[in-house]
């Protein structure tokens, strides 16, 4: 993600008087602070993400193949203190107990991922076909239809198949159109008469830019300028081969839905009066969710990348542009391919104009914009560095998506709040307050008319989050990652979105304030057990230490259940045990 911008006292000035004329700007007829009391339409589906490499550990079982997410993560120096999501939440073994908790939230779906090298480990389905990795969703989409869960599956949240970057560079290859489609058609095939929603790409600007331009992420390559666009023209075509090749071979039978995720921060203008920050701020958005959304919609590119990408390449002395052209042919093929639109959207920028210097060496997907980010200092940043709570950018973002695209039906497949490690607290009263907030705009959103469907909380779980390993937290349930068994626990906010659920929005303001201090309550006491279990561990972690088999027996729990009394007695027996072994040394 996005590194915090440097704010200078300048543009903190340049905001702030910018923020009283935002108040006149009638653009969405928002109202940034009241709150909307009223409830979602009927049948309004609520949800919860999570993804393969982020939740299922597992990497090496059972035949899987190695993804590219493995090999990056094990090489040093790439993942905060090292982490790996080699076991992550063991939600590979743990499954049962996630649609537990699910259930408990009484959620209408359920988003996860296939890993594409976990049913096919090289990558290429001729090579071989993991039958063990086909059981694994097998038994969780069955258990989810016990459940009453709709499944909603994404076939690409970024573990690429190894081989596939070794052999052919992943998606700066073209081949990968075709290998990508063999592997959506054996997912089709194999649970496509239960599963009927289908996500082909997650957030692809994350794979193109962070893959292949910046090199945070997994495979790292740094193929300035030139490599994100190149990944994500391949993308979008094989999104759209997905898409046809289930339109043609299994509509009719399974009548299921073919959509892409895409991820947007709202761009907003600094100074409003200023077209060039309105410019600006529209190219922000073009450049992030316009890229792959325009020629999804409308065919090809939007003209303002197309302008600008042709423009510098020029100036740098390229006889053609960086950025990909479609062909007429392909143009129509791309054209419509989407049954619905997932939108991932957690942050807002505001926007200014800025010229980047145009010369030989220069050229990345970040000076192509001509833009500098700016964020208020007045936004909340529980988490995540590059977070701010600022929920009118939802309303907004998804404003734009219905006037620009034809008002797609729309599933925000991600939304919510990160907390920095070192806090392990329950009580997440601000992750509350950005749920409240977010939810509520999305209300008023569909209030203006925008056809959105349904909303899923990201994510279930605490989970490994990519270059930040473990050190941010999104999940409504915390995970306790130092106990192998990794016990879930569940937060303050798991009480309130369910509440959310149960009475498909927001009744009135009595009831919600009652939601939010129940919420509160309850949590103050599982904190204490929190901590009373983590003191525990790290007593037997101590036992282990001096090689005493007295822990093996511990179980693992899924919630909250050993009860106080429980835990001390065996806190208090480790420090006896301990006293006693220092004697007898
Ligand atoms: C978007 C990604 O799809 C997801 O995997 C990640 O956890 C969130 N962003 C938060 O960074």
């Amino acid at each position: 993600m996005l590194p915090r911008c440097a704010f200078s006292v300048c543009h903190v000035l340049v905001l702030v008087l910018c923020l009283s004329s935002a108040e006149d700007f009638d653009w969405t007829k928002n109202d940034h602070g009241s709150f909307y009391y009223g409830t979602f339409p009927a049948g309004f589906s609520w949800g919860a993400g999570s993804s393969a490499y982020q939740t299922e550990g597992a990497w090496d079982k059972d035949g899987k193949g190695l993804s590219i997410w493995d090999v990056f993560s094990h090489k040093k120096g790439k993942i905060q203190q090292n982490d790996t999501g080699d076991s992550s939440c063991e939600g590979y073994h743990k499954f049962k107990d996630d649609v537990s908790l699910m259930k408990e939230l009484k959620l209408n779906h359920y988003r996860f991922s296939i890993s594409w090298p976990r049913i096919i480990p090289t990558g290429i389905k001729s090579d071989h076909i993991n039958e063990k990795g086909i059981q694994y969703y097998d038994e969780l989409i069955n258990h989810l239809l016990e459940s009453k869960i709709t499944p909603i599956v994404t076939l690409y949240h970024w573990d690429l198949p190894q081989v596939l970057q070794e052999k052919y560079g992943g998606w700066q290859n073209i081949t990968m159109v075709n290998h990508f489609n063999e592997f959506a058609n054996l997912c089709f095939e194999r649970f496509g008469n239960r599963v009927k929603n289908w996500i082909t790409f997650n957030n692809p600007w994350s794979v193109a830019v962070e893959g292949y331009e910046t090199g945070e992420h997994a495979p790292g390559l740094r193929l300035r300028g030139t490599g994100a666009y190149r990944a994500a023209h391949h993308i979008i075509k094989a999104h759209a081969k997905v898409w046809h090749s289930y339109d043609t071979q299994w509509r009719a039978k399974q009548k299921g839905l073919v959509g892409i995720s895409l991820s947007g921060d709202w761009g907003e203008p600094v100074d409003i009066s200023n077209q060039k920050d309105i410019e600006a701020a529209e190219r922000y958005v073009q450049f992030y969710l316009g890229w792959f959304a325009t020629p999804i919609f409308h065919g090809d590119y939007p003209q303002v990348m197309k302008d600008f990408i042709g423009r510098k390449s020029v100036q740098q002395g390229l006889g053609t542009s960086r950025l990909p052209t479609f062909s007429p042919q392909e143009k129509s093929y791309i054209k419509g391919t989407c049954d619905f639109l997932g939108i991932g959207h957690f942050t807002t920028r505001y926007i200014t104009q800025k010229s980047n210097p145009s010369g030989r060496s220069s050229g990345s997907y970040f000076t192509d914009r001509d833009l500098a980010e700016l964020v208020d200092p007045r936004w909340p940043d529980p988490g995540s560095e590059w977070l701010y709570s600022v929920p009118w950018g939802f309303r907004r973002l998804l404003n734009f998506v219905k006037t620009q695209y034809g008002n797609p039906m729309v599933y925000v497949t991600e939304n919510g709040v990160s907390e920095k490690m070192l806090c392990t607290e329950l009580c997440d009263d601000w992750r509350i307050q950005y749920y409240k907030d977010y939810i509520n705009e999305m209300l008023k959103a569909i209030k203006d008319g925008a056809n959105v469907k349904g909303y899923t909380a990201w994510s279930l779980l605490d989970k490994f989050e990519w270059d930040e390993g473990y050190s941010e937290r999104f999940g409504l349930y915390y995970v306790d990652f130092r106990n192998k068994n990794k016990p879930r626990y569940p937060k303050a906010s798991v009480q309130f979105y369910k509440r959310i659920i149960s009475s498909n929005g927001f009744p009135n303001q009595r009831e919600v304030e009652n939601w939010r201090r129940k919420a509160v309550e309850t949590c103050s006491s599982s904190n204490q057990l929190l901590a009373a279990e983590e003191q525990r561990s790290t007593a037997a972690n101590i036992l282990r230490l001096i090689h005493d088999p007295l822990t093996s027996h511990m179980e693992m729990v899924t919630e909250i259940v050993v009860p106080t009394v429980c835990t001390l007695s065996i806190l208090l027996s480790a420090i006896f045990l301990m006293f006693l072994l220092r004697r007898r040394n």
